[in-house]
């Protein structure tokens, strides 16, 4: 299914007397591209002591988000949702361009799954011209992913930021998949006192183990097949976990082999590390977070697992 074209918001956004109430397309969810509109929206919510949930997303919807929606349903009178493809997150060379931008099925199943509100901001609505500032974690930032993606969670941490502060949310529900963001944003809103709750909610995979990810569609089907030996890597280090192996190169070592014999054709990462700071883990401290990056045809992929027995 293709975007709503520019030209049919416009129309329902000039027939609409109150476009904060309006139902789009039959679709049972506000739609705000102003900040100025959500802004309002969230104080009636706020005005009424409804509490509100907020899932950032980049678009190319999946169950992976939609378990998101669902949680923060649980726990919130109102969702929000934001779809907003955040250049300052991609570096030069990376899938900006071709990222999945597929509003109106992505519409369709935020209603879906009971999201109240979408925000979908322009680039100029988060980025006015003029606009400096930038937030940067570090040293968590350039570690892991931020050591081969430069830049990515600067653009991560500041575009959250500010929807965070276009929002207002009582709560903002992240996946667990991507655990470095979640570590990340949990530091910085720690940090910088914002006031939000943060919640991290399970990753959801595929049967076969593949975790949901936006870019798996990229991948063809012999691709797929390859991409699985990021779950069968995360199997192997949990059974040698089990097995009562503690040296954290060790077990590195069991991951790297699994992905090298699984066709994968770069890995970026294999690391075991402290599953609350994500630096080194030693065996003082809690139970270690697995963490993998590797290339598949081209397309990066991320997983992760605490390793318990
Ligand atoms: P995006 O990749 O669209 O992911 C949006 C949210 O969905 C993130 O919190 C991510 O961790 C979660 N998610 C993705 N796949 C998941 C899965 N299989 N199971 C559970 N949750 C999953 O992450 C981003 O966008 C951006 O960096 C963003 C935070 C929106 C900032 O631009």
């Amino acid at each position: 299914m293709g975007d709503v074209k520019k030209a049919d918001r416009q129309d329902w956004k000039e027939s609409a007397n109150d476009p904060i109430w309006m139902h789009q397309d039959g679709i049972d969810m506000k739609f705000f591209e102003k900040q100025h509109d959500l802004s309002l929206w969230v104080d009636r919510c706020r005005g009424a002591s409804e509490s509100v949930g907020f899932v950032p997303t980049m678009g190319g919807l999946h169950e992976g988000h939609l378990s998101l929606i669902r949680a923060a349903k649980e726990k919130c009178d109102r969702v929000v949702a934001s779809i907003f493809v955040n250049p300052t997150q991609f570096g030069p060379g990376e899938d900006f361009e071709r990222y999945p931008r597929e509003l109106q099925q992505d519409r369709e199943l935020l209603a879906g799954a009971g999201c109240d509100g979408l925000f979908y901001p322009t680039v100029e609505e988060i980025y006015p011209q003029g606009h400096q500032t930038r937030v940067s974690v570090e040293p968590l930032g350039s570690q892991l992913c931020g050591a081969f993606r430069p830049g990515h969670f600067e653009g991560v941490a500041t575009v959250v930021t500010v929807l965070l502060n276009l929002v207002r949310p009582h709560r903002i529900f992240l996946g667990l998949k991507d655990y470095q963001q979640f570590i990340l944003l949990r530091q910085m809103v720690g940090d910088l006192g914002l006031g939000v709750v943060v919640e991290g909610v399970s990753t959801v995979r595929e049967a076969d183990g593949l975790a949901l990810s936006s870019r798996n569609r990229y991948l063809d089907r012999e691709g797929r097949e390859r991409a699985l030996g990021l779950y069968r890597a995360m199997e192997a280090v949990s059974e040698a976990w089990q097995g009562g192996e503690r040296n954290p190169e060790a077990l590195e070592g069991v991951g790297r082999q699994v992905l090298v014999a699984s066709g994968i054709d770069r890995i970026d990462y294999v690391a075991v590390r402290d599953s609350r700071t994500l630096g080194p883990w030693n065996l003082d401290s809690t139970s270690p977070q697995l963490l993998i990056a590797a290339f598949v045809d081209g397309v990066r992929l991320i997983d992760n697992r605490l390793l318990t027995s």
